[in-house]
């Protein structure tokens, strides 16, 4: 039990599809037993499956952007295992390309509440666990699209914007806890959100726009997210806080 106990817990967000569910993955081949967040219970419940179920970690629904869920989220996971070592902020929405004037302020306020709002309640209620084990890991997934924004992209390139400014923000705010807060900016995948930010979903050539986009030619993995997700966390990148690592094959330079 106790050795059980002295196990390391990670809590990664969006843990149903694409990064989240390569990413939980990874983290319990490290020897984490992971929490799972997400509104998608079934596809967070499949990810489960695949780290093993049962004494690999544990599904948690709940929207990131409500404050009440999300705070009974972490409660359930801390009376559960006592600990938090690494908090994944990783779930998001996409954008449809609008033009700045046809954008609604439902859509735009929809957007920030989970890519900008969850973000920070992941935060706010991982922080008081870490603080109380003087040590732990925050890796919040922006974009590449705050760096090299795309036309009507502008509500998701802000929001990403805003998560590199809070994720420094907070890195010096906790450094003095020896809490370490980074961020990941990762270029364009193959997962489910692709197509959310296509005009025309079904179209071949929006999805051949994102790859030529890419220096390196191809999309970015999963797996290569969560490999650098796996850096951050580890005692490698204790001396790294604040930072935005990029994932994305050259598509910020
Ligand atoms: N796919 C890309 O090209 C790309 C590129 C750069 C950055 N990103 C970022 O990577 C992260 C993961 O994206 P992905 O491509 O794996 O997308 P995805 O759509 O496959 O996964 C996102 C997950 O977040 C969950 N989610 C959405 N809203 C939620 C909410 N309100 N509460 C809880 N969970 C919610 C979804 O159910 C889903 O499981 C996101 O932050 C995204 O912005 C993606």
């Amino acid at each position: 039990m106790q050795a059980e106990q002295a196990r390391p817990v990670a809590v990664v967000t969006g843990a149903a599809s694409g990064f989240g569910r390569a990413i939980a993955q990874r983290l319990a081949r490290e020897g984490y037993w992971v929490g799972l967040i997400d509104i998608n219970q079934a596809g967070a419940t499949e990810t489960w499956q695949s780290l093993g179920g049962e004494g690999h970690g544990a599904v948690v629904r709940a929207d990131v952007s409500d404050e009440a869920q999300m705070q009974a989220a972490f409660r359930t996971i801390a009376d559960q295992r006592g600990r938090l070592d690494v908090l994944v902020n990783n779930a998001a929405l996409p954008q449809r390309p609008t033009r700045v004037e046809s954008l609604s302020a439902a859509e735009w306020d929809r957007l920030m509440a989970v890519n900008v709002r969850g973000v920070f309640l992941g935060m706010k209620f991982a922080v008081p666990l870490m603080k109380q084990q003087r040590r732990g890991s925050i890796i919040n997934i922006s974009s590449v699209a705050a760096l090299r924004p795309r036309p009507g992209l502008n509500a998701y390139c802000a929001s990403k914007a805003a998560v590199i400014g809070l994720t420094k923000a907070v890195a010096l705010e906790l450094a003095s806890d020896g809490i370490r807060v980074n961020c990941i900016a990762p270029g364009p995948a193959d997962t489910p959100m692709l197509p959310g930010f296509m005009a025309d979903p079904e179209s071949e050539t929006g999805r051949q726009v994102f790859v030529e986009s890419v220096p390196l030619g191809r999309f970015i993995r999963p797996e290569e997210i969560a490999a650098a997700v796996a850096y951050l966390a580890s005692g490698d990148a204790a001396a790294v806080t604040g930072a935005v690592l990029n994932v994305d094959g050259g598509r910020h330079v």
